[in-house]
């Protein structure tokens, strides 16, 4: 299951692994995401009820969440909803894959560094410096806490076109596939 699958992550991994007839549910909210071959529903992650209702009649084995709000001048105007979205949906959404048994990724930011320095490893602090990167901490705190077997990927700037299938086998594919084969097992 890939949450976020209207955006340019989620897209590009769902077009590469229906490409390889992984058998995938893209989940989007407003947006209609229309892939041969692909389940594809929407849900608000911010309606706890049928996103519960949707992860447990899908029964996924793993979760890939992407969605989140990303437009980071509109996460400064709207700071409690980008919290909601961005930390409190994915805590909800990690304990809701957790009660399904399944594998869950949080895709997070290198943004949750200030930039000044790159480098960092995992036991760096965190030095978020708007709002968008607070968020996106606290949904790694939050889905760390629900499901601490999570991997969150911490990955950088992405840009391209969501129709246009443009990043299909780089970088992030790459590092998605590594995750696959490193996962620990789910509790
Ligand atoms: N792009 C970058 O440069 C970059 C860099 C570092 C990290 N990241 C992270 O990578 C992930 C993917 O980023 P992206 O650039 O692919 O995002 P994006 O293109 O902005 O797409 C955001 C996705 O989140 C969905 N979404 C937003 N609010 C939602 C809600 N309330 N309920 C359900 N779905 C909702 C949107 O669905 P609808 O369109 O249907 O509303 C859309 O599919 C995000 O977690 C982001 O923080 C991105």
């Amino acid at each position: 299951m890939v949450t976020g699958a209207s955006g340019l992550l989620g897209a590009n991994l769902v077009f590469e692994w229906s490409r390889q007839d992984l058998d995938v549910v893209a989940m989007a909210n407003i947006h209609t995401v229309s892939i041969p071959g692909v389940k594809a529903l929407r849900c608000d992650l911010l309606d706890a009820k049928h996103t519960q209702e949707i992860v447990r009649s899908m029964n996924p084995g793993w979760t890939i969440h992407c969605a989140a709000a990303t437009n980071v001048e509109w996460c400064e105007r709207n700071v409690d909803e980008c919290f909601r979205i961005n930390a409190a949906a994915s805590g909800l959404l990690a304990r809701t894959a957790r009660s399904v048994g399944a594998r869950f990724v949080y895709i997070s930011t290198d943004s949750v560094f200030s930039g000044e320095r790159g480098g960092h490893t995992e036991s760096d602090t965190a030095t978020p410096l708007n709002v968008y990167a607070r968020s996106k901490l606290a949904g790694e705190q939050a889905v760390g806490q629900e499901l601490p077997t999570s991997l969150i990927v911490r990955t950088q700037g992405k840009s391209g076109r969501v129709d246009a299938r443009p990043i299909a086998a780089t970088l992030d594919i790459f590092w998605l596939r590594g995750c696959y084969l490193c996962s620990p097992t789910s509790e």
